[in-house]
């Protein structure tokens, strides 16, 4: 069985004491593929590093929107370059925390969608409560390679991001109990989601609470087999197949 984590945040300090030991153990415990994901100029530096000692590390670069104020064009395009850098992200909308102007998120949003179009590259989208706002800025440029990070929307908006052919990413946000996600786990066609942790937070069911870790995707895929009907390997291996397509990387 191989895994594919595709969203963590291994380089936050809340991995200062174990990283090195941690990703060993991921990668002994059927972990193929790591993709660590920037959300500012620091992050992203420190994402590449991880990549450059690490293999099967990659590394995606974008200013979150919480970030946004201090978008910087330049050190994106170049920083998306690098040989380890295979997305752009993560990219977005939040409107939960607005820890930056509306306009300015907008702004920076779409000029990284342009940044990812122009270089090729698929989009990792991080949208809270702004789905229409995601929606229409990415159609409007027409974006192809897109996932919707944590998916967050309802039956309908998963319908939309699946008819424009974009990709859905599940987290340890499924085994919680008040979670709404059944039906977009059962609706979603099988070849376009994928898994991810977003470590260090969003710990699934029973680890809530504590730092988060790719190890706990085995409670993400379990959730996600049993709603669907089959089997955890399968659910892993649909995931690593459409993930390894979307982020052209060899399976
Ligand atoms: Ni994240």
């Amino acid at each position: 069985m191989k895994i594919f984590e595709t969203h963590a945040h291994l380089d936050f300090p809340q991995f200062d004491k174990d990283r090195e030991q941690l990703i060993k153990k991921c990668f002994n415990k059927d972990i193929e593929y790591i993709l660590n994901i920037g959300v500012d100029k620091k992050t992203c530096n420190a994402s590449i590093k991880l990549a450059e000692k690490y293999d099967r590390i990659y590394a995606a670069v974008g200013f979150h929107p919480h970030d946004a104020t201090d978008f910087n064009a330049e050190f994106i395009r170049r920083k998306a370059q690098h040989p380890k850098v295979i997305a752009i992200g993560e990219i977005g909308l939040d409107y939960y925390r607005n820890l930056s102007p509306k306009d300015i998120q907008k702004k920076v949003f779409e000029q990284q969608i342009k940044i990812a179009l122009e270089l090729n590259m698929p989009i990792i989208v991080h949208d809270r409560d702004a789905h229409e706002d995601c929606y229409d800025i990415l159609s409007r440029n027409n974006a192809i390679n897109v996932v919707f990070h944590c998916f967050s929307g309802d039956e309908v908006f998963a319908q939309k991001v699946i008819e424009k052919g974009w990709f859905i990413s599940f987290t340890g946000t499924v085994t919680y109990k008040n979670s709404n996600m059944e039906n977009i786990i059962r609706l979603v066609p099988e070849d376009k989601f994928f898994i991810e942790t977003d470590s260090p937070y969003l710990s699934p069911h029973p680890q809530r609470g504590k730092r988060n870790s790719p190890l706990n995707l085995q409670y993400v895929i379990e959730k996600i087999s049993e709603i669907r009907g089959t089997t955890p390997k399968n659910i892993a291996e649909l995931s690593y197949i459409n993930a390894c397509n979307f982020f052209t990387l060899s399976k």
